[in-house]
């Protein structure tokens, strides 16, 4: 496979136009917040994969203008900047100055990482600041937020999209990748990519990039176990335990499998915290795109893994 762009990326939607809203409800109050240019302080919260940070994202690119973006706009990753003096560096600085729009906005994304100091000062901030900013948060674990600083938001619940949607989302993508959906087996197919990963859209459309091959989406191919046990790969890999790891891999999945977890670290290196950082994550993936190379010429394909496992904790 070649090092393509992730689809799931590729396809985020950037408007409201091929975004999948939760219900009508939903629709209409964002539509609303961008008619009037302004929304309150917002909470996303939910199921992985649901298009939490999309909405976020699409939100503040509608309202806020683009030249005013870099000025009036502060991303933070609540998993990597979750301590007291971001907020009082970064968020306080950024907020207590004058906006160049109508207000500043404070976009922290996986915000459930937040050490509790550091939510006890945002919600101090967010009392002061109140006529200068508007906050959007997004996370999975909402209890992890304490009830007061929850109690300052407007709360969105995201679940499970249906696979009605799910399959219409695939369906787009593929034919615009020239993927051909022609019979009414390859329809199946993308039926039962659907159903196998019906919770998480990312982890669906990522499983319809890695089984599309020469314009043919191969049935079966990400099977259940190698996807099960990549997951727990990823919380290892994530805690930086890769001893760990190689014992995961090596214990529960035959060699013959092993390709498959290649291509399933392929596909999701950036979901560890270490690669979101893109020239970490450049290094990693000719790290695996070697190690899945040599695989096959290898005598002993654990030894090989093993090896990509030390590889990438170097990085
Ligand atoms: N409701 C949706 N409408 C359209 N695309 C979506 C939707 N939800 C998810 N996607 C697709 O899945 C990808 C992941 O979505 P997103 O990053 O917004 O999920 P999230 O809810 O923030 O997940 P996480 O909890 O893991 O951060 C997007 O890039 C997009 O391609
Ligand atoms: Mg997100």
């Amino acid at each position: 496979m070649a090092l393509k762009e992730l689809w799931w990326q590729k396809y985020r939607p950037k408007t409201l136009d091929t975004y999948i809203f939760q219900n009508d409800a939903q629709e209409k109050v964002v539509r609303k917040f961008i008619e009037e240019g302004s929304f309150p302080s917002l909470l996303f919260w939910g199921l992985r994969g649901s298009g939490k940070t999309t909405l976020a994202r699409i939100l503040i690119n509608s309202i806020i203008p683009k030249e005013d973006q870099g000025h009036d706009v502060l991303e933070i990753n609540g998993s990597s900047s979750r301590g007291i003096d971001v907020m009082r560096n970064e968020v306080k600085a950024h907020i207590s100055s004058l906006p160049m729009g109508d207000f500043k906005v404070v976009f922290v994304d996986e915000a459930d990482g937040l050490s509790s100091d550091a939510q006890a000062m945002l919600r101090g901030l967010m009392e002061k600041y109140d006529h200068n900013a508007r906050f959007i948060f997004t996370c999975n674990y909402v209890k992890k937020l304490s009830d007061e600083l929850r109690s300052r938001f407007d709360e969105y619940k995201f679940s499970k999209l249906s696979t009605k949607d799910f399959i219409k989302y695939g369906a787009e993508i593929l034919l615009n990748e020239g993927v051909s959906l022609d019979t009414k087996e390859e329809r199946e197919t993308l039926k039962s990519y659907a159903d196998l990963f019906k919770n998480d859209l990312r982890k669906f459309v990522t499983s319809l990039q890695t089984s599309a091959i020469d314009g043919k989406l191969i049935p079966g191919r990400i099977h259940d176990d190698v996807m099960e046990y990549g997951i727990s790969l990823l919380e290892l890999l994530n805690k930086n335990d890769w001893m760990g790891a190689r014992e995961l891999v090596a214990e529960n999945l035959p060699e013959e499998d092993l390709p498959e977890v290649y291509q399933f670290l392929y596909s999701y290196l950036h979901e560890i915290e270490k690669f979101k950082d893109v020239n970490k994550w450049n290094k990693g993936i000719v790290i695996i795109s070697d190690y899945l190379y040599r695989h096959s010429m290898h005598l002993d394909a654990e030894i090989n893994f093993a090896g990509c496992m030390i590889k990438l904790s170097e990085v």
